[in-house]
């Protein structure tokens, strides 16, 4: 931190505004916080710098006119008489740092986030300290604990990966309110909801790079018919199997494995082998809802097939690339899926471009969501929940220490954001000019900082070795902290310089999120 900059942004910001001798008070209040700042913080200041610091007395005979006028007239103050911006930066920055510094009473690698549960799965390499265990001692209380806990203050966690049209106390609004136990509804809601739904605050999906090799090399395409089935739930309250029948009427032949209308008979198949033969694979859901997308689906993509799709409303933000996805929405499309399918068989060429992401890899987009799960869902509950505890102390520690993160110097203004990249835990600072809040300036930032600490992508591990890239790192989104994957991804948050400038001049001490592709 830096004298120089406490006491200008203490004059600037204020003195302006006052007359006569509160000037000359505030000229010395400044002094003394200057001061108190040197005792603390020494070891961050050079001894150049305390050489160039003006007398007392200097301070005591300052007159109005001076505190209206910049750094370069202040002869006292300093030697170099170049005020450059990058100098002001750097004092702000140091004052910023200090400041805005906050002293978190939990270390969570020392008493990291105790989870009640008989699953241990995930936790290992988690970014924050992170325990799922069967039962806890006495003295030590757990953060949270799947199902009903009546204990207070432990998070009551839901997690399900079950869809809401059959299970709708998963449905994440719901969840929030009641829970069910066994037939009786209670008025007690989850406060931590984990489901399929992108929106629930921990979301599971059926995805991950580790679980579907979605990058396995094309086959060749040897089977007569078109297209494959694997359909075994011949009950599902939705359109689907009217939809298979439909297809076959209108000439689509399918190969159907499962049991229901099955034409198939040939004992016990690999699904992605025998699907790889196939131009298409129909994959229907038992359930339409958003984000609820299970392996009929991703098993496609692995086999090199293209999905036709009864499912997700929004399946097309699951598409590796735009154009390799056939969606049926309702009965009265699947005369249209029929055409498409048929032009895709008579040109070859159209056809290998659906499935040339399998070649040249897919979407930005696509991977910024399977990323998502490179990360455990129960490591990703713990930092959630760890996040949480943080920004409470945070709240309360805000009541007394009223953080502005911003400093002015020079008439120039600089704002302290906090940036961490999705499924980490610790924030890094960054700094952005008033007079340039752009996206620009904020990915480099980024970018700069991230770099300077070689960080590594978390996914980096986890994604296959043909989509890991060089070590340059690519900004895909930033995001404020604490929005839904949905809103992460899909909703237009911080897009445009408008939408930056707002955000950080209404949210002090902003922090956001970042995904890297
Ligand atoms: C931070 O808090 C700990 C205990 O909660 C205390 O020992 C330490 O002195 C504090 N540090 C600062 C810089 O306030
Ligand atoms: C297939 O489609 C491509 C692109 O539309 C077209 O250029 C080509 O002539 C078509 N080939 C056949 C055999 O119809
Ligand atoms: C389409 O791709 C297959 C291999 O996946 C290849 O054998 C075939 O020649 C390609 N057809 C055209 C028209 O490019
Ligand atoms: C704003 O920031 C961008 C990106 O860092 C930079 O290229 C540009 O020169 C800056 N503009 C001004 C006016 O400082």
């Amino acid at each position: 931190m830096s004298s120089a900059g406490s006491r200008l942004s203490v004059s600037n910001g204020v003195a302006r505004r006052m007359l006569g001798k509160w000037i000359m008070w505030l000229a010395l209040f400044a002094f003394l916080l200057e001061l108190a700042f040197l005792v603390r913080f020494n070891r961050h200041i050079g001894p150049s710098f305390l050489s160039s610091l003006p007398s007392m007395s200097q301070y005591l005979s300052l007159s109005p006119s001076y505190l209206k006028q910049t750094s370069q007239e202040d002869g006292g103050l300093n030697d170099d008489k170049v005020a450059t911006i990058s100098s002001s930066r750097q004092r702000c920055i140091n004052l910023m740092e200090q400041q805005d510094a906050l002293n978190y009473s939990r270390d969570f690698s020392k008493q990291p986030v105790v989870v009640l549960f008989h699953e241990t799965q995930g936790v290992d390499k988690c970014a924050v300290g992170c325990t799922f265990s069967p039962m806890v001692s006495h003295e030590v209380k757990p953060d949270a604990a799947f199902g009903i806990h009546e204990q207070p203050g432990v998070a009551r966690v839901l997690r399900s990966m079950e869809s809401a049209v059959y299970y709708g106390v998963n449905d994440v609004a719901t969840a929030h309110r009641f829970a069910k136990i066994t037939i009786i509804y209670i008025l007690m809601g989850y406060n931590v909801v984990m489901t399929t739904s992108l929106s629930s605050d921990v979301p599971v999906g059926y995805f991950s790079w580790a679980e579907y090799d979605i990058m396995a090399p094309l086959e060749k395409k040897t089977e007569k018919s078109m297209a494959a089935a694997f359909i075994s739930n011949c009950g599902a309250n939705n359109f689907r199997l009217d939809a298979l029948v439909e297809l076959q009427n209108l000439g689509i032949t399918v190969d159907s494995y499962g049991s229901c209308h099955r034409n198939v008979h040939r004992g016990s198949v690999n699904k992605i082998k025998a699907l790889q033969g196939y131009k298409f694979s129909l994959a229907f859901e038992n359930s339409i809802e958003e984000d609820y997308v299970t392996e009929k689906y991703w098993q496609s993509l692995v086999a090199g097939t293209v999905p036709v799709v009864i499912g997700a409303p929004n399946i097309q933000d699951f598409a590796p690339a735009s154009n390799t996805v056939i969606h049926i929405k309702n009965m009265e499309e699947v005369k249209f899926a029929a055409t498409e399918m048929k032009y895709l068989v008579s040109n070859e060429t159209v056809y290998n471009e659906t499935l040339r992401w399998k070649v040249v890899g897919p979407s930005d987009a696509f991977k910024a969501l399977v990323d998502m799960s490179a990360v455990h869902s129960s490591c990703r509950l713990c930092i959630h929940l760890a996040t949480k505890i943080r920004l409470q102390e945070e709240a309360l520690l805000d009541l007394s220490k009223k953080r502005s993160c911003r400093c002015t110097e020079n008439s120039e203004s600089w704002f302290h954001l906090y940036v961490r990249e999705r499924n980490r835990f610790e924030m890094e600072s960054l700094y952005l000019r008033s007079n340039n809040l752009t996206m620009r300036a904020l990915q480099e930032a980024i970018i700069e900082t991230f770099n300077s600490k070689t960080h590594v992508p978390i996914w980096k591990s986890e994604r296959p070795t043909v989509l890991k890239g060089d070590n340059s790192l690519k900004v895909y989104k930033v995001y404020p902290m604490g929005s839904t994957q949905h809103d992460a991804l899909y909703t237009r948050q911080l897009d445009t310089d408008e939408d930056l400038k707002n955000m950080v001049e209404n949210t002090p001490c902003l922090k956001l999120e970042v995904i890297f592709v």
